[in-house]
């Protein structure tokens, strides 16, 4: 195993995957297996990355260091399209006789940059991902404790800092949620492919009082949806979120 293998990669916690955590060991695991076989381990933190999980990245949790970490999304602070991937020295090396091995047409786009340095100065000025640490243990057990009271729709809860999921029986359980949610102005998102687990991924900046508001309004909305599957127990027809 591993002549052919370069690389293994993986998001910290999967996103469009319906926001699924790993076990403790998982990533110690797997950064054992890439060292002994020689692959890199590359980890996908354009979800994850930059305090959404209640610390700066994703694999932080862990204590593992990735070889390759990528990043995207709140790199910019949502606001301008950039990504970048960041490495060791060692790995950077391969790079300088061939800096061809990367090349990309908007590169280096220095409005997208200006807005990088921004969002990561705000980002560690303003304590994103402490914010995110706190806010998440405030909303998570209250989120959970709603949850608990309506089992005929609500399966599983989970998240970490704020990147939170709430799986529900069926995807026409979970589009109903959001589409409650949607019509009193709280948006929320599916996964890749479908609406069993609905996504609750505000801005760091949430306050608690808005915070409190989306428990609010999960309250009135999983009443009604319960109330409408009480009466259809085999509700399990796909509906698609995308
Ligand atoms: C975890 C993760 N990685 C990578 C991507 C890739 O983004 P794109 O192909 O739009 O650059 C996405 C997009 O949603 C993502 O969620």
């Amino acid at each position: 195993m591993g002549e052919d293998i370069a690389a293994v990669i993986l998001e910290p916690i999967q996103g469009e995957g319906g926001v699924i955590i790993p076990p403790d060991d998982y990533f110690p695991q797997v950064r054992k297996i890439c060292d002994r076989n020689d692959v890199l381990l590359i980890v996908d933190e354009v979800q994850t990355g930059l305090g959404r999980t209640g610390k700066m990245f994703g694999i932080n949790h862990s204590g593992v260091k990735p070889d390759i970490m990528c990043l995207a999304k709140p790199l910019s602070g949502g606001v301008m399209p950039i990504g970048a991937f960041i490495s060791t020295k060692e790995i950077w090396q391969e790079m300088i006789p061939n800096p061809f091995l990367h090349s990309t047409t908007f590169g280096g786009n220095p409005l997208s940059c200006a807005a990088a340095i921004a969002a990561i100065n705000v980002t560690l000025e303003e304590k994103l991902p402490e914010q995110a640490d706190e806010k998440g243990a405030y909303f998570i057990p209250k989120l959970l404790d709603l949850m608990s009271k309506y089992k005929n729709i609500c399966q599983e809860g989970r998240g970490r800092g704020l990147m939170i999921g709430m799986e529900f029986t069926s995807n026409e359980a979970g589009y109903e949620v959001a589409k409650g949610l949607f019509d009193h102005g709280v948006l929320v998102a599916g996964t890749l492919i479908n609406a069993k687990t609905i996504r609750i991924e505000p801005p760091l900046v949430i306050s608690k009082a808005e915070l409190d508001t989306v428990l609010e309004v999960l309250n009135k909305v999983f009443v009604d949806v319960s109330k409408k599957f009480s009466t259809k127990p085999n509700h399990s027809k796909r509906i698609d979120s995308h």
